[in-house]
């Protein structure tokens, strides 16, 4: 190809996927489907690896990452990133406003408020409606220059669309990982054995400061936008038909229309009564936010009128933060209790006297690991903070100092609480580990329950009392033993009639039928969680190849480190594994790839044409394609008279819904798909 017609064709390329990203992550509408949208940016990829002088940072393809960062840059802010002061009451909120006015000299003024994202806050420029920089905040004067990582996140528009931008701007807004994605990345964090993240906001910030944007791609962080500023230009450039903001509302407007992903939660009030009653009306509200918020940002909105209040060195006198009190409760510290899951790590949980917290009576908390008991330095029978933050289980957040009981520290314990084997805690390691590997009960349970798990072999009968019953009656030691059950055994169990010990035996025989990579994941290989399991069998394609793989053969798949290639390593070259390796393999579970065969699951939707629109509930969008094609239903992007189904989620658009109603389509809720699927 001539390097001309493979400029022609990037250029294409470039823009037809940004269009469609544009369409997809800041309209919600799909014009193309995924597998057409996959090959066109393979396209694009593989051109631009052929004209390396072609390259463009802002190519569609940076979405995917693959820069790797040594040390960030500092970059001086062109205006520092001020902080805001903190309000926590109504009359700090009146003071506030008492300020305003007398520095104003009269009450002609009106406020925006917007939730206060608790994130990383960012600064982006742009150049000509190109982003050429992202930056952290850093001390506020200067920041760490973090562009490829925040290329990757695909509400950041990599350039402008829209007409009318001036041609050289920089915005800021916050960075944030929303919830659903921190707990799908900390369930597959346990998965392996590895330490959960503790909580969104230090999570985003770990992510926006790694080396590998690739990495950063795949945690899929959101980016919310809250400031314009444009730059005064000596000589403008292009004539870009720009009309200057005047205030916060116009602004926001502004950026929604230019691609940012702007929060639809704020509201424009006339005084700070209003400003109050909205403060009211969000402190619950927000509490069902896919992302966390810890509270409300008061701006005055007229940009004339901030100029006249200005700032002080390290805040303006035109905004301020009110922040919601995080629901505490004080209570006492009975004791602790050591768990011991699937990889042996042994988790501390602190017993608590039981104290009522934000509507529901809390007994027990969270403290992570040893560390955790040191840095709070606590002693049993201390009056302890708790606290609820976007996790589900409470955490300790601070101990009083006053009226504490005798004694010491607690010091973690030296021997497994199950099996009385010794623990060790390596270097580097947070947690401590018991070594008792094959004998230790809860590891040997917890290593079958990762088997049966939805998300492994979908053994559903199978639950965790069923799991201890069935290691309890000694039937059942290793996962392997499952496929050995007999009628007789399961019957004997308490509970299994004649219809419930067929349904087990049958889950299980299904269980047979299972992709060769899901099988991968289930045996448990410790930091093989299922994107290493599917990169692992895709790589090798078969459990011989990769039992055969040495350590270069195994770090020379992407993202496969040396953690992980030791750790396949250790696995095959034990008896026992080996062992279990061959007995599954001879039960007949699948120890190759099979690209036709692959996770379909049932026949419910055979012959049947889909199109997916809007967002659901249960599934991410490539969930619940894939939820199609696993059931056999085909998916196309555009209504016609074609199409049998449209499933439709939230916010899908009007204009689909009345195509569909016109060409008497079936609409499908995401309940009646998932009733439709699980028809027997
Ligand atoms: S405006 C001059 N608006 O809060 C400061 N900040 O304590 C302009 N934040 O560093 C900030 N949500 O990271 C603003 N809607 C919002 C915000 C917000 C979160 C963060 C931001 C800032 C910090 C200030």
């Amino acid at each position: 190809m001539s390097k001309q017609k493979a400029q022609e064709e990037i250029q294409q390329l470039r823009e037809q996927l940004h269009y469609y990203n544009e369409q997809y992550y800041q309209k919600h509408k799909s014009v193309v489907s995924d597998l057409e949208f996959d090959q066109l940016l393979e396209k694009l990829q593989q051109l631009e690896q052929e004209h390396p002088e072609l390259a463009d940072a802002n190519s569609p393809t940076a979405r995917v990452g693959g820069t790797v960062t040594k040390d960030f840059e500092t970059v001086t802010h062109r205006l520092p990133m001020l902080s805001l002061g903190n309000t926590y009451s109504t009359e700090d909120l009146m003071d506030f406003d008492s300020r305003v006015k007398k520095a104003l000299g009269h009450d002609e003024y009106e406020y925006l408020c917007e939730l206060k994202y608790d994130g990383v806050a960012i600064s982006l420029r742009y150049e000509n409606g190109t982003l050429v920089q992202a930056a952290t905040r850093g001390d506020g004067v200067q920041g760490d220059d973090v562009t490829a990582n925040i290329r990757t996140v695909k509400t950041v528009p990599l350039k402008i669309k829209e007409k009318g931008y001036p041609s050289s701007f920089e915005v800021r807004g916050e960075v944030m990982m929303p919830l659903k994605e921190f707990r799908r990345i900390n369930e597959e964090l346990t998965d392996i054995g590895k330490e959960p993240l503790a909580n969104p906001r230090n999570a985003t910030s770990g992510t926006v400061k790694m080396q590998d944007s690739s990495v950063v791609a795949s945690r899929n962080l959101d980016c919310y936008i809250y400031f314009l500023h444009e730059e005064e230009q000596s000589a403008p450039a292009e004539p870009v038909g720009m009309e200057s903001v005047k205030s916060q509302s116009e602004a926001l407007v502004k950026l929604r229309e230019w691609g940012f992903h702007v929060s639809e939660n704020y509201r424009r009030c006339r005084d700070i009564r209003e400003v109050n009653e909205y403060i009211a009306e969000w402190d619950e509200k927000r509490r069902d936010l896919p992302v966390e918020t810890d509270g409300m940002v008061i701006k005055v909105n007229d940009y004339s009128q901030r100029r006249q209040l200005g700032s002080t060195a390290k805040s303006p006198r035109w905004a301020i933060a009110y922040k919601y009190k995080t629901e505490s409760a004080q209570t006492k510290l009975k004791s602790i209790s050591y768990q011991v899951g699937r990889t042996g790590a042994v988790t501390p949980v602190a017993n608590l006297e039981p104290v009522q917290l934000a509507g529901t009576v809390v007994k027990r908390a969270s403290l992570y690991n040893d560390d955790e008991i040191q840095r709070l330095g606590l002693r049993i029978g201390d009056t302890v903070s708790v606290e609820k933050g976007g996790e589900i289980i409470p955490k300790i957040t601070g101990v009083s100092q006053e009226n504490r009981p005798e004694g010491e520290t607690i010091r973690f314990i030296g021997h497994c609480p199950e099996c009385g084997g010794e623990l060790v805690r390596k270097e580097g390691e947070a947690n401590y580990y018991c070594q008792n590997e094959k004998a230790c009960p809860p590891q040997i349970k917890g290593k079958i329950e990762h088997f049966v798990q939805r998300r492994a072999m979908n053994i559903l009968s199978l639950g965790s009392r069923t799991v201890n019953a069935l290691f309890k009656a000694g039937m059942v030691n290793t996962y392997a033993d499952l496929y050995e059950l007999t009628y007789e055994q399961v019957h004997s169990l308490e509970g299994f009639k004649e219809q419930s010990t067929r349904k087990l035996l049958q889950a299980i025989e299904d269980s047979k039928k299972m992709p060769f990579e899901l099988v991968l994941f289930a045996l448990g290989i410790r930091y093989v969680g299922k994107t290493v399991a599917e990169k692992l069998a895709r790589h090798f394609g078969s459990i011989e190849k990769l039992e055969q793989a040495d350590f270069e053969a195994l770090v020379e798949v992407p993202e496969i480190g040396e953690q992980i290639a030791n750790s396949v390593m250790d696995f095959f070259k034990d008896d026992e594994s080996k062992t279990i390796v061959e007995r599954l393999k001879a039960y007949g579970l699948s120890m190759r790839i099979n690209e036709e065969e692959q996770s379909q699951k049932g026949e419910q939707l055979v012959g049947k044409v889909f199109v997916v629109s809007g967002v659901f509930q249960n599934y991410s969008r490539e969930e619940i394609k894939q939820a199609v094609k696993d059931y056999g239903g085909k998916l196309v992007s555009a209504l016609s008279s074609k199409v049998d189904y449209l499933l439709a989620g939230d916010k899908m658009g009007p204009a689909k819904k009345t195509k569909a109603e016109k060409l008497g389509l079936r609409i499908l809720s995401e309940k009646e798909f998932a009733d439709l699927i699980s028809e027997e």
